[in-house]
């Protein structure tokens, strides 16, 4: 094999589907063994028997701190290393549409283990076995709406994705761990056009500077760049993948 990824172990969380299938469909395709940590049994099983070899699923719920350990420990167990991690498992598609000041504390506190909670958990997790083997990096998914101060507990969570992914950075640096995010626009899958049903889209491809959606294939090599040891100096960097909906100086 040729690939980036060679003999590179992968966690891609959200791997059943959207966005973070095609990131374990990309590396396993560059040469890496993947495990799609998924809490969607089915959407998981699919995916890691549709790529056969060196793939792995792993039910896996991110919320739940016992769950992302055993996560680990299967990687282990299965390939003996953990090179990578995508924290891209989130609530999105069926997210409950409510406000700050009056979305259910008990769905808030979920939401929050999940959406921000979950890339913590996942990276406590595979720190100490990646360390051991060397190193590795992580990649968080964050969102455009981490920037737009009106996006609720969606963009509450997205801005503590881009707190953890610097403040992380240095954390763990010393076990030569190198911790990036990328920050997609509105990207079609399912889960988007579920959230913005299509004949609401025109305003929001209007407002991009590149006019069309994003395709799950447009974050790939920015991911796969991150992860990669061709950015072997970068670390604590949020990257916008997002056909210019925010620009900042
Ligand atoms: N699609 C967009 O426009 C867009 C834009 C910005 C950011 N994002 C982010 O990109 C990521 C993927 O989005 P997508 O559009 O592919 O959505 P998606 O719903 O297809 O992907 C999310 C995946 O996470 C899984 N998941 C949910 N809860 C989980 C849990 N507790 N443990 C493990 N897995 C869990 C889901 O089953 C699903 O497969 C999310 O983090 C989302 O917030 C998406």
């Amino acid at each position: 094999m040729t690939g980036r990824f060679d003999d590179r172990v992968a966690i891609v969380t959200g791997a059943g589907g959207g966005i973070g299938e095609a990131y374990a469909r990309a590396l396993h395709a560059e040469g890496a063994s993947v495990v799609i940590a998924e809490l969607d049994v089915d959407a998981g099983e699919s995916v890691a028997a549709s790529l056969g070899d060196r793939a792995l699923f792993v039910p896996t719920d991110v919320g739940d701190p016992t769950s992302t350990d055993a996560m680990a420990t299967a990687t282990m167990d299965a390939f003996g290393r953990i090179d990578h991690l995508v924290n891209n498992a989130a609530i999105f598609g069926n997210m409950e549409l409510a406000g700050l000041t009056n979305v259910d504390y008990a769905y808030l506190n979920r939401f929050m283990q999940v959406n921000l909670m979950g890339a913590l958990h996942c990276t406590r997790s595979v720190m100490r076995p990646m360390g051991k083997g060397g190193g590795g990096s992580i990649v968080n998914q964050s969102s455009t709406a981490a920037w737009m101060g009106i996006s609720g507990f969606y963009g509450l969570a997205k801005a503590g994705i881009n707190f953890l992914t610097t403040s992380l950075a240095h954390e763990l640096s010393h076990r030569n761990i190198r911790v990036n995010a990328i920050a997609p626009g509105p990207t079609d899958t399912a889960a988007m056009n579920k959230q913005v049903p299509v004949e609401f889209q025109d305003p929001l491809v209007a407002s991009l500077a590149i006019k069309r959606l994003g395709t799950p294939a447009d974050h790939v090599g920015p991911v796969l760049f991150l992860l990669s040891d061709e950015a072997a100096w970068v670390t604590g960097h949020v990257l916008a993948v997002d056909g210019g909906q925010i620009t900042r100086i």
